[in-house]
């Protein structure tokens, strides 16, 4: 099977983590990404009979929504604008008239941010200068098109999407936002936050796996289920508990 890229940098995006986290994940009928962010998981895995996203983040979730249903209108919209300092300068004090505009400029915001932090222009000297190519915009929307086809777009609490769609021939892939993280993109969970989701698991019927931070907090708050942890660089989240260069995550499955 093909595997279709994700059409934004998303902070906290888990294309690395794919090769573990795929394997992991076991035969269902119904599959639910309650925390959705940059779709990396979704957009790498074989189709599942029933597939369902979902972010609080509304312009996030209406982006997803055109590329499902306008894409003619929103590749058109994209080629009207320009990605550059100034650009993302204007779009960050207008979002947006329409629903398409909108959708347009948080991708463009985007795409030539850094990081995907969606207000510091990404300067390159390398890689053809930065991340904004009509080219391959067109060529990544077109592949999203196709793959999310049949995806039901949810933009709900993370609570109300895991209750709605869980059964016991669900799978959910949780990754929530990290203990305390500074990004801009979205904000970072609190340790009260953590352990009412903790609390969840344990009402679910359905299979999952968990990404989360790999702090002391977590490894105590998880204990009750397997925990691996895997170190990589990533750039892109700042969290307080980490300032090596290396970053420490746990992927948790039950026992
Ligand atoms: C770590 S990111 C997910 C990254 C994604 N797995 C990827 O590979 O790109 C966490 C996401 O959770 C979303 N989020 C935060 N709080 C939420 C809530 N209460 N309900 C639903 N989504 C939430 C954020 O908007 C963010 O997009």
């Amino acid at each position: 099977m093909t595997k279709t890229k994700p059409i934004l940098r998303w902070p906290g995006g888990k294309r690395r983590l794919l090769p573990k986290i795929l394997p992991l994940i076991t035969p269902h009928v119904c599959y639910v990404e309650s925390f959705a962010g940059g779709l990396a998981v979704l957009l790498a895995k074989e189709r599942s009979n029933t597939e369902v996203i979902n972010d609080i983040n509304g312009d996030l979730i209406a982006l997803y929504r055109n590329v499902q249903y306008h894409l003619p209108e929103l590749l058109r919209e994209i080629d009207f604008a320009l990605g550059s300092r100034k650009g993302l300068k204007d779009f960050m004090a207008q979002p947006g008239l329409t629903e398409i505009q909108r959708a347009a400029r948080f991708l463009i915001r985007n795409k030539t941010s850094f990081g995907g932090n969606m207000d510091s222009f990404a300067v390159s000297r390398k890689n053809g200068g930065g991340g904004f190519s009509r080219e391959s915009n067109t060529a990544l929307l077109g592949e999203a098109h196709k793959r999310l086809d049949r995806v039901t777009i949810e933009s709900l609490p993370y609570e109300r999407c895991m209750d709605l769609y869980d059964s016991k021939d669900t799978f959910h892939f949780f990754d929530p936002p990290y203990l305390g993280s500074k990004i801009k993109a979205y904000d970072g969970w609190t340790e009260a936050q953590m352990c009412a989701f903790r609390k969840r698991l344990d009402k679910l019927q359905g299979n999952w796996v968990l990404t989360v931070d790999g702090s002391d907090f977590n490894r105590e708050l998880f204990k009750d289920f397997r925990i691996e942890a895997v170190s990589s660089k990533n750039q892109s989240v700042n969290v307080r508990t980490h300032g090596e260069q290396r970053f420490k995550e746990f992927i948790i499955t039950p026992k």
